[in-house]
């Protein structure tokens, strides 16, 4: 449990707006008060044109989840109001912070009931793209739509006119713009359930008019419950800066950019100079490619060169000490366990279908089961994890960020992550120093393996 308790809470949300005898009690705190708030609402809103999808859920009170902006190294509280009829937690996906502030139901905190508050606050060590989202009922409140983008601004700009981030996932709507059934049981049980249509920032195919000749950070998203997409920019002159939050050691291509649910891309993006001319953002689905999102160069150009920009500063990860490190086992395979226990307050799908280390998440309980792994603090570790399965699997460690080392199956280049996109019957390794300390939840992100087993948790020790 974090060290937050009811008191604090309410102190921390209603007394800040009410009375002035408490709000004399705010002001002796030695943090800034509330910087930022946000509600989780039941919102109904227009994904296809005019066919509103009812019972969409939202970070908002009307429209998509905002885009959540903080700085590098400063301290941060974001006030979250549950104005949902259910429990509901938010986790800052790939935000190394406190464990207490990771948002994982009972693991680091108690639900935030229908009607509470919880005051998250924490001081994000690393600059990049990220994204929040629930953790309670994780498959229904992100298939309704709670998904959303968050930035960590640069402490030192590279020179970019404008920064654009783009929320990436598709939704499960029918052609009336009702929702469709989140899942199917028979998916689940392999590759999981594709939404019907793509998205970007809640929109299907916008299309962003931007100053010709300008320097653009795109921000890419994928906050799909399932999709391992194949993205490609056409167009323009463009490379990815950065993969999940982390800059790469040289920019890489634009042609084929793979990610998983969970997975973000920074990309540089030079507008052409001609007004009129576009570059598209391409999904590359098997039944062809499907243009997600156009950039439009409009008025003069700016004239602007991607050579211009100042490459990114690498985030403080601690560089793991291979020669002593301890190995540990992960196995990632079917559940032995049959069916799901009933109604934890987080939900579940009533099946078991998926394992790690042959042990079959129950769902979310007071009184969560043993941690696959203990690690010792400051020790560095190898995680080899194996994928007994032939689907893929983008398997996310929360707290930690590791290193891509090898696999047994491709040339993996040696990049900064908190999500490993395991391909089937692939055995990867990857390393990390174990330097937060806490219960850091772990687990596949597509959503349907994690809600049916394929989840469990590491233990850093204090
Ligand atoms: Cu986006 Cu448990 O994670
Ligand atoms: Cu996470
Ligand atoms: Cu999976």
């Amino acid at each position: 449990m974090s060290g937050i308790t009811r008191r604090d809470l309410l102190v921390g949300s209603a007394a800040v707006l009410a009375s002035p005898a408490i709000a004399g009690i705010a002001a002796h705190r030695t943090f800034a008060a509330v910087d930022q708030s946000i509600e989780m609402h039941r919102v109904s809103h227009e994904i296809v044109k005019s066919m509103p999808t009812p019972g969409m859920m939202s970070f908002s009170a009307d429209g998509p989840p905002p885009v959540i902006r903080m700085r590098q190294g400063e301290t941060t509280a974001i006030e979250v109001r549950n104005r949902l009829d259910e429990a509901s937690t938010v986790h800052w996906h790939g935000l190394r912070i406190d464990n207490a502030m990771d948002g994982v139901p009972y693991l680091t905190q108690a639900p935030i009931e229908a009607g509470e508050s919880f005051r998250y606050r924490f001081t994000p060590p690393d600059a990049g793209t990220f994204w929040y989202h629930p953790h309670c009922n994780t498959l229904e409140q992100m298939a309704r739509g709670m998904t959303g983008v968050l930035v960590v601004e640069d402490s030192e700009d590279p020179g970019f006119d404008q920064d654009l981030p783009l929320n990436i996932r598709d939704f499960r709507i029918g052609s009336k713009g009702q929702f469709l059934q989140f899942y199917k049981a028979r998916n689940t049980a392999r590759g999981g359930t594709l939404g019907t249509i793509s998205t970007v920032n809640w929109r299907i195919d916008p299309a962003y008019d931007l100053p010709a000749g300008s320097l653009i950070r795109l921000r890419l998203a994928v906050t799909d419950l399932t999709r391992v997409g194949h993205y490609t920019l056409t167009g323009g002159e463009a490379h990815v800066i950065a993969l999940d939050s982390n800059p790469v050691p040289a920019p890489m291509p634009v042609d084929e950019i793979i990610m998983g649910p969970g997975q973000r891309a920074d990309i540089a993006l030079k507008i052409p100079d001609n007004e009129g001319e576009q570059v598209e953002l391409i999904l590359r689905k098997p039944s062809g490619d499907v243009r997600i999102a156009s950039f439009r160069a409009t008025g003069q150009s700016a004239r602007r060169q991607l050579a211009e920009l100042k490459p990114l500063a690498p985030n403080p990860i601690p560089e793991p000490d291979l020669a002593n490190a301890e190995t540990l086992e992960f196995v990632f395979g079917w559940s032995p366990a049959g069916d799901a226990p009933a109604n934890p307050i987080c939900g579940n799908l009533g099946y078991l279908f998926w394992s790690i280390n042959r042990v079959a998440w129950q769902g979310d309980f007071p009184d969560p089961t043993a941690p696959l792994a203990v690690m010792k603090p400051g020790k560095s570790y190898i995680l080899r994890l194996r994928n007994e399965t032939p689907y893929e699997h983008p398997i996310h460690l929360h707290g930690l960020t590791f290193r891509l080392l090898r696999s047994n199956k491709r040339q993996i280049p040696s990049l900064l992550t908190d999500t490993a996109l395991l391909q089937a019957e692939e055995t990867m390794e990857v390393a990390l120093v174990a330097d937060n300390p806490g219960d850091w939840a772990f687990h596949c992100h597509v959503i349907e393996h994690q809600k049916t087993g394929l989840t469990g948790f590491l233990r850093v020790e204090t």
